[in-house]
């Protein structure tokens, strides 16, 4: 949520800066803003809306700087205006900041500071810091900025400038995503790494509670002891191109499109050449992976979702039972913890603030912690004992697709890992898994050239005012994950529900204005979903129905018709998902939504 960007070259200022905050345009988009140092003046320009009315503004106004700032906002407090958008000063116009996170004692400092006769501009909380910092500052700006973090709370990642010092940028970051890029006579504050890739991969990942004195040329890295401290450089293993559309309409839509290759990835990644899996930096014991008693999965969202489909795949491949938790009830529930517990925690960032909390608690448990995780050094891959990356690549479109196939796949791996590790699959049938489990890409390719027909099926349903979508077993959360996709990017509301459950509550809604997307490809169970429809006929709810290739008896039933190619059930979800993220896309398209900026959300969310 919010995206930040500070620069420090000899590259123009405002350009680097707006195409950085293009690049984290998803992570909020009500409101930009940027703050250049311009002889020892600075210059502050916003607006309520995209960046491109920022650019706009900025092309009649000639600037030169070698270091500013930008933001891009996601409105937490006050709404999303000219006045609230970032950067934030102080009252005489000395430093300006930008800042994402959510400042929770801003009330109580907002008071204190008006009472010293502070004059606020704006309703945000983000005020506060650059009021605080101005009343601590005497010589160094450094040592203000450390006195005024440490009467915070809440979380911040933080990009300073100040006239006083027109050579450094500052940053500092508690429980907010922040990297500094390292570059040649350059170096930069962003986010995330789309902001910077074009400029550098070498990255910095500044921990939480260090502050960092940034000029073109040097970075230095201190604690809250105001002590210089070492930092490592990475190299980050994403290209500029990985995070471009590449002449397709929408990231969405080419997220969609890169499945197959990310499923063949993390067949390279984590499969030998004669079909075993291998997981070298799992850094779990053997003996502790082979007597694991009892698995919890925590994460929000499509993570969640991806959540609740491993919890299918490990219980009919182990012997492991498995709780699936969403991390804002986790974090403030009372779980029973027992030794010899594994717990997951699935994110795409590795930023989310709840799923962040939820593997705090547990760490007070001594649990071992398994992340699986999308982005590279982000907060949930350092706090954890353990990482399986899932290697999709940046995802920037908001809505989540390529990320959540590829958590499916990874817990398909590992459940085959813990599986062997147990002896409870033979050799044979380990064969057997993986060999279905390597069709998927291509099966995927054939549901993507299939695409012109689901674009149809989409156009004949976009007036509908609700769906609900249904699923059993295993795609059931298909069918959650499909609603959340409408919902999300199409604004229309729907529902995913299990099958079973439709006699207990749903069927109430069905009348000839529902659509109702069916899950009801070949399984045991297909039957069950057969009366399910008939059900809905009756009631005269309009059907769209996933099926698999050849079952030509539900065409007694349905007209419309999405065919998955044969798989098995348990595979199942790796198919039905990518038609569903097309049916929402198109959906979405058609109706002229910004598919990859859905209103009101955020990529990732980092507040509570
Ligand atoms: C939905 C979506 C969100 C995220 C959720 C968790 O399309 O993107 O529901 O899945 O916010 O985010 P991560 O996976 O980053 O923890």
């Amino acid at each position: 949520m919010c995206g930040i960007i500070g620069y420090t070259g000899n590259k123009n200022v405002t350009s680097v800066i707006l195409k950085g905050l293009k690049n984290l345009e998803y992570r909020g988009y009500d409101s930009a803003g940027i703050a250049v140092l311009d002889n020892k003046k600075i210059f502050i320009s916003k607006f309520k809306g995209r960046i491109s009315d920022l650019e706009n503004s900025l092309k009649k106004i000639k600037i030169k700087s070698q270091i500013g700032l930008g933001h891009t906002r996601w409105a937490t407090h006050g709404e999303p205006s000219k006045k609230n958008a970032h950067p934030h000063t102080d009252c005489f116009g000395k430093i300006a900041l930008v800042h994402n996170g959510i400042i929770e004692n801003h009330d109580k400092l907002r008071k204190e500071l008006k009472e010293k006769g502070c004059k606020f501009k704006s309703e945000t909380d983000t005020e506060v810091i650059a009021h605080l910092i101005s009343k601590f500052y005497k010589k160094s700006l450094r040592k203000a900025l450390i006195k005024t973090l440490k009467k915070l709370k809440g979380s911040y990642a933080l990009a300073i400038i100040n006239t006083d010092n027109p050579e450094k940028l500052l940053t500092a970051r508690c429980d907010s995503p922040l990297i500094i890029g390292k570059g040649k006579n350059e170096n930069f504050i962003a986010s995330d790494a789309p902001a910077i890739l074009e400029h550098t991969k070498k990255v910095i990942y500044l921990k939480d509670y260090q502050v960092a004195e940034i000029s073109k040329n040097k970075v230095e890295v201190f604690n809250f002891k105001n002590k210089k401290i070492p930092y490592k450089v990475n190299t980050l293993a994403y290209d500029k191109e990985s995070a471009e559309k590449k002449g397709y309409k929408h990231y969405m839509l080419k997220e969609i499109y890169e499945q197959p290759k990310i499923l063949s990835t993390l067949f390279a990644q984590y499969l030998t050449p004669s079909g075993r899996t291998k997981f070298t930096n799992l850094n779990l014991k053997r003996d502790f992976l082979k007597n694991i008693k009892k698995i919890t999965i925590v994460a929000c969202g499509t993570a969640y979702h991806a959540g609740l489909v491993g919890k299918y795949i490990i219980e009919s491949l182990t012997d492991i039972p498995v709780e699936v938790d969403l991390s804002s009830e986790f974090r403030y529930r009372n779980p029973i913890i027992k030794k010899k517990s594994l717990f997951i925690a699935i994110s795409q960032s590795g930023e989310t603030a709840d799923t962040l909390a939820a593997i705090r608690k547990i760490k007070q448990h001594n649990v071992k912690i398994l992340s699986i995780c999308n982005v590279l050094g982000s907060s949930l891959t350092r706090e954890s004992n353990s990482i399986i990356y899932t290697h999709a690549g940046p995802e920037i479109g908001v809505a989540s697709t390529k990320a959540y196939t590829a958590q499916l796949m990874v817990l398909y791996l590992l459940t085959l890992h813990l599986a062997t590790l147990k002896n409870i699959l033979d050799k044979t049938k380990l064969k057997k898994i993986i060999s279905s489990l390597k069709k998927i890409p291509h099966l995927q390719k054939q549901i993507l050239r299939n695409d012109k027909k689901i674009k149809n099926i989409a156009k004949r349903h976009l007036h509908f005012g609700a769906f609900l979508y249904l699923g059993r077993n295993i795609n059931f959360p298909t069918a959650l994950e499909g609603a959340l996709k409408l919902k999300e990017i199409s604004y229309i509301p729907a529902e995913g529900y299990a099958a079973g459950e439709m006699k207990h509550g749903p069927i109430a809604l069905i009348d000839e204005y529902r659509a109702v997307v069916c899950i009801a490809n070949n399984s045991l169970i297909y039957e069950k979903m057969v009366s399910n429809i008939r059900e809905i006929l009756a009631r005269r709810g309009k059907i769209v129905v996933i099926a698999t290739k050849g079952n030509k008896n539900i065409k007694k039933y349905v007209k419309e018709i999405i065919y998955i190619p044969k798989i098995e059930n348990l595979f199942s979800p790796l198919l039905v998902t990518v038609t569903l993220q097309l049916f929402a896309y198109y959906i979405a398209q058609i109706k002229g939504y910004d598919v990859d900026k859905p209103r009101n959300l955020a990529k990732s969310v980092t507040v509570e």
